[in-house]
């Protein structure tokens, strides 16, 4: 029931209220989270929740099966204003294994106006068919191109000129390349940190 939510609402701010009662009213001056998360639509990842950040901790962007376009002037904002007018410290692009909009983008059938968001995830996989292909299950198979999307969203997040020009102006900004397990609710790093232009992965072609 809606009316549900606007209660558990109210129990909310009242909690956080109770540990600090100037919390809303310091929030409501200014923001100045230090991380930029970009992840996935998905009810299942809840950003704030999984990182046990509050309110004004983390700058949030999410979408089906969190992409970085460089023709997406919604998420290009979001970077543009983290990056250049927040000043985060940490880009982190956080997928999930299990992820439908990934899975979806394995499939020939079509969906609809999804099929074209999720293009360039059916490229990837495409391009890396063979070896995934090899494993034994469909949802090993996921698994393995969730983690390759994210990789390659790492890399277009480092290769945008938003983050390029940060880096040569010598702005302290890293990017990072996560995966959430829904199953288990744990955080697990791809180890593709880049703080630096030569430490980004390479885009798809190079
Ligand atoms: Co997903």
């Amino acid at each position: 029931m809606l009316s549900d939510l606007f209660r558990n609402n109210v129990d909310w701010a009242e909690s956080i209220k109770r540990r600090d009662p100037e919390f809303f009213l310091k929030l409501s001056r200014q923001q100045a989270p230090e991380y930029l998360w970009i992840g996935c639509a998905d009810s299942r990842v809840p950003a704030n929740e999984i990182v046990g950040l509050l309110p004004g901790e983390l700058f949030v962007h999410r979408n089906v099966a969190n992409i970085v376009l460089q023709t997406d002037i919604n998420c290009l904002s979001v970077l543009q204003y983290a990056v250049d007018v927040l000043q985060i410290r940490h880009i982190i692009v956080c997928g999930h294994y299990g992820c439908g909009g990934v899975k979806a983008a394995m499939q020939e059938e079509i969906i609809g106006l999804l099929d074209n968001w999720l293009h360039s995830v059916s490229r990837l996989y495409l391009r890396n068919r063979p070896r995934i292909d090899e494993l034994a299950t469909e949802a090993e198979r996921v698994d393995a191109l969730c983690e390759l999307n994210v990789i390659e969203q790492v890399a277009n997040v480092c290769h945008t000129s938003i983050v390029r020009r940060a880096w040569k102006r010598g702005q302290p900004l890293s990017v990072h390349g996560w995966i959430y397990g829904i199953g288990d609710g744990l955080l697990r790093d791809l180890e593709v940190s880049a703080s630096c232009i030569e430490q980004a992965p390479p885009l798809p072609g190079e």
